[in-house]
This record gives structure tokens, sequence and C-alpha cells, in this order.
């Protein structure tokens, strides 16, 4: 049963509202002596002529009462609901258990393209794409959720000079066997020595665009090594998407529009939207009072906004998609405001499902986690630590943990991702291992820690769910708020679909344990009387299954010990 929806269908009888207004108007109370919900008055004034506390006063009088309605009080101009805590413990608790409670149909038939994650190949991957790579994943899981059909797509900035530079740099100063033993790394290093060297020595800088242009042209020798050093960043990549169990449905990088790119040029010229500026090919963007976008460079050269406009246009072709969004830290905000409009001035009217979604920075706390890489903190290694003090504390807490090494790596991966969704976006994040890894704090792990309580509670009495429940038993106080938080699970997947803003989950997911610790602190469950006991277990095992749920929405597991 709906409780809403059928508070709405009375009110929709004695109002003449439609229902679906009356279901957004309708408000949880803050607190539970108003009711389990509400509706305000204000917006019948108009309509009745009245003051808003005398029309639901008349309301409520007229408004019918069915059994699972316990009361119907007034409090200014709202109408205040209470439902029958028998009716409701039951119909929540039975709605929870349902298998397929927190998943929906409402993107049926739709799909959502998400761009996230997109690190630049022959650069170490930091804990800046750390937080696209997260939420990316994070909004994959809720929008699936919905019944989307989501395109997860790694837009990896594997084309550009840079890997002109790279070619030069490899075959003055690089070796075979050094790069296919330290990968990344000495990429990295040959790179940094580039630039060195080029500023003694500028042209160097003709030498790698000279490079660039041969893998535009496709040229053998220059593709095969940008092929090397494409593979061997992806080897280490995918290392990391293994950890954080991160899975793309293509990696459609920038070089896979090389030769997509003519035809959306071309199309520019028709359209009239190319501009010759200092030798370069640029689309005006005064009216938007922005500066141009740059298309194509003076020395023949594509950019970065060159291939995002291809790679939408190939995007809506391929997926029609309903949105296609993309993840990446605030300071794109202007590259990508810039290239969506040159899409707009095309003709095209999807351009307004095209959304950028920013974040904020990540930092670290005090200099405990530079690395002997410099400022480069190594995303492999910010995990393999995270893995190394949860070990620590497990082996403080729990020495005797079966599968210790796995529950290691759950806990201290699902802290780092954890702790990356647990504010908006927009919040910069920061690394505190203490904080993160506070088993009592509103961390990953004490949600992981709430959740293995209740499996242990399970384990220990050797539970099942009961055919026959006594829904009477959870009508306290402190049962009633864990039932209010599980009902609310669907509603806030959809507020994080709708906000773009996985937080909206990861809190939810903090105040359910917070609710159930309180439940179990306050109340024996095993132990307690016959019916009780069983009804007890029902909503232990509700509450298990909702963290559960709800953490994979996150991308994070959950162990049954820890
Ligand atoms: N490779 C870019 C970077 O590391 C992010 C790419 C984001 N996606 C896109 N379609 N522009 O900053």
């Amino acid at each position: 049963m709906n409780f809403k929806l059928e508070i709405a269908t009375l009110l929709e009888k004695v109002t003449g509202v439609t229902q679906q207004e009356i279901i957004n108007a309708i408000e949880i109370p803050p607190q539970k002596e108003m009711g389990d919900f509400a509706y305000p008055c204000f917006r019948l004034a108009k309509q009745f002529k009245k003051a808003p506390p005398l029309i639901a006063q008349e309301l409520c009088e007229k408004i019918e009462r069915p059994d699972f309605i316990e009361e119907i009080k007034i409090q200014n101009a709202y109408i205040n609901f209470f439902i029958n805590k028998n009716v409701y413990s039951k119909e929540v608790l039975q709605e929870v258990l349902k298998q397929d409670f927190g998943t929906n149909k409402i993107g049926q038939g739709k799909t959502i393209v998400i761009d996230y994650s997109s690190p630049n190949i022959a650069k170490p991957f930091h804990v800046g794409h750390l937080r696209s790579t997260v939420i990316g994943n994070a909004l994959y899981h809720i929008f699936e959720a919905l019944g989307y059909h989501c395109e997860g797509i790694n837009h990896l900035g594997d084309w550009g000079t840079q890997f002109g530079k790279l070619i030069v740099a490899y075959q003055k100063w690089g070796s075979k066997e050094a790069i296919e033993q330290k990968g990344i790394q000495e990429l990295m290093r040959i790179y940094v020595k580039f630039h060195e060297e080029a500023e003694k020595q500028p042209a160097l800088e003709d030498e790698a665009r000279s490079w660039f242009v041969k893998m535009q042209d496709g040229e053998k020798e220059a593709l095969t090594l940008w092929k090397w050093f494409y593979d061997i960043s992806i080897k280490e990549f995918d290392r990391v998407y293994a950890m954080l169990q991160v899975h793309f449905d293509a990696y459609t990088g920038e070089s896979f529009y090389n030769d997509k790119m003519a035809a959306v040029v071309e199309e520019l010229k028709q359209k009239n939207l190319l501009q010759q500026s200092e030798g370069a090919m640029i689309v005006n963007l005064e009216e938007e009072k922005m500066p141009p976008c740059l298309i194509i460079r003076k020395d023949g050269g594509t950019l970065y906004a060159t291939r995002d406009i291809t790679a939408a246009i190939y995007r809506k072709n391929t997926y029609h998609f309903d949105k296609c969004i993309y993840l990446t830290a605030l300071d794109q905000n202007l590259h990508f405001s810039q290239w969506f409009h040159v899409i707009k001035k095309m003709g095209y009217d999807w351009w307004k499902d095209l959304i950028h979604v920013p974040f904020g920075l990540v930092s670290l706390d005090s200099g405990k986690l530079s690395t002997r890489h410099g400022n480069v903190v190594l995303m492999e290694e910010l995990l393999n630590q995270a893995i190394a003090e949860t070990s620590k504390i497990i082996e403080q807490k729990n020495p005797d943990l079966p599968n210790k090494q796995e529950v290691a790596k759950q806990v201290g991966i699902g802290a780092v991702i954890f702790n990356d969704l647990y504010n908006s976006r927009i919040k910069d994040v920061v690394f505190s291992w203490e904080r993160m890894l506070n088993f009592d704090g509103e961390t990953g792990p004490y949600v992981q820690y709430t959740h293995a309580r209740a499996c242990s509670i399970l384990r220990k009495g050797n539970c099942s769910l009961a055919e026959t429940i006594d829904y009477s038993k959870l009508t306290d106080d402190v049962s009633m708020e864990v039932l209010k938080l599980l009902v609310q699970f669907p509603e806030k997947i959809q507020e994080a679909a709708d906000k773009l803003e996985p937080f909206i989950v990861t809190r939810y997911l903090v105040n359910l344990s917070q609710a159930f610790n309180k439940f179990y602190h306050d109340n024996s469950i095993l132990t307690s009387e016959e019916g009780t006991k069983e009804a007890r277990i029902a909503l232990v095992i509700a509450v298990k299954t909702i963290l559960k749920k709800g953490l994979a929405l996150l991308g994070i597991q959950a162990p049954e010990q820890m």
C-alpha cells in the first residue's frame, strides 16, 4: 500500500485538486507528534477563498477515514495524518522485503550515456580521477535501478600533441625495457624530461607536433608507438578499475574520433559556423558571452573540444540517448558550456540533454599521503594504503576474522568510495584516514559494520523469515523509526538521480544504520519472547537487505562478517 497515494486519493475527493499535485505537496513532518504525512492547505486559499487554517478545518471534517488511518489532526494550515501503526508496519515490511524493492521502471526504454573516469593515458591515474570514476559509477547503478539503460563510457584522453612529445621523448631518452618494467611511471619520467629539454631547445616542440600529424595521418611507426603507450596505460588503469569494481561498456577515447572529425568540421563549415582567427578555425561565441571555441589549430591539429563535439554527435546517433552526462572537475565548466553551445548552434535540439556534472577537488590531509612520486598521489597506492590501514584495524578488533585479507579490501576500498560520495559533489573531498576509517563515524566502514552486525544476528540465531509475523510487535517508536527510513529507500534513489547526487543515498544509509543501531541497542532480539522475536528478525532482515542494496548502488561491497 502506498500511503501517500491513498491519502492523495482521499484528498482528491474533497479538494478537487489532482492526485499528482497532492502527492507533490504532501510532506513528511519533521516530528512524529505531527503525524506521518502532512498536507499544507496554503495553495487552496485562492480556490476556496478562505484562510488556509479554516480550509484545513473544513476538509478535515469531510475526509473519509478508512482503517489505515488512525487519526487526522489539524495544525494551523496543515492536515496531519496518523497512520495506524499495525497497518503501517505490516505494509512497509511486506513492501521492503519484496525482491524488487528499490528498483523501478520509470526509466524503461530510455538511455543515459555516462562519460566518467576518462583519465589521460601515459599519465598516472591520480586521485582527481577517482572522483569522476566513483561518482559516475554510482550514478550508473542509480539510473539502472530506475530502469534506465546505461552506457558507461571511458572517454580516455588518448589523443593529442602530448603523444607526439612522448614519441620524441622515447626516441631520445627512453628504453623499451624501462617502460615495460616501470610502465606509466617511466612514461611520466620521459614526458617530464621532454618539457625540461624543450625549454632549452624549442625545436623539439616542432618535432613533437610533426609526430602527432603523422599519428593523425595514420602513419605506421607513429601509431605503433602510440598503441604501445596505450596498452601499457590501460593495463595499469584496469588494475585500478578491478580494485574499485568499476566497469565500462565502451573504451571509446579521444583517438576513436580521429577519422570522424573531418565530417563534423565539414558540417560546421556547411552551417556557416566556422571562422578564421589568427590562422586557426573557431566558432564564435560572442553572443553567448564566452570566448570562442577552438576547432582547428593553426598547425592543422584538432582539439579536445573538436573531439567532444564529434563524440556527442556519434553518441546521439549510436545510442539515441535521452541524456548524456559528463563527470569532470569544476574547472572544465567553460569547456563544456562552450562546446554544448556549438552543438546548439549546429541546430541540434538535443544539446539540452548534454549535462556537465562537475565536482570539487580532492585535498590531502597533511603530508601523510605524499609519495615518492612527488605531488601526484597514485590511485593504486592510495587504495593499497586504505587496505593496509584497514588490516591494522581488523588485527586489533577482530584478529580471528576468517577471510581477513578480502574483508580488508572490501572495507578499505569501500571507505575511500564512501568518503568521496559523502557530500554534495561540488564540495572538496579531504582524505583523512582517521576519519574515513572510523567504525563509529559517518563512514563506509560504519554502514558495512552495521550490515555485518545484522548478518551476525541472523547467523547466530540461524534465523529465517517467519511465515506469519505479528506486526503489532513493531509499533514501538524505535522500530517505527527504522520502518519509516526503510520505506524511503526508493524515493532516495529517485532524488539522487534527479539531482545527480549520490550523496543522497550515502546519507540515507548512515541514517538507516543509526536508527538500526538504536533499535539493536534498545531491544533484545534473539532472546525476546515468541512473536516479538520473529517480528524483530523480520526487521533485521529488511535492514540488512536495504543496506546491502544501498551500498551496491554506491559501488561498495557488503561483507557478512568484519
Ligand atoms: N581526459 C579528461 C581529463 O582528464 C577528462 C575527459 C572528460 N570527458 C569528456 N568527454 N571531455 O581531464
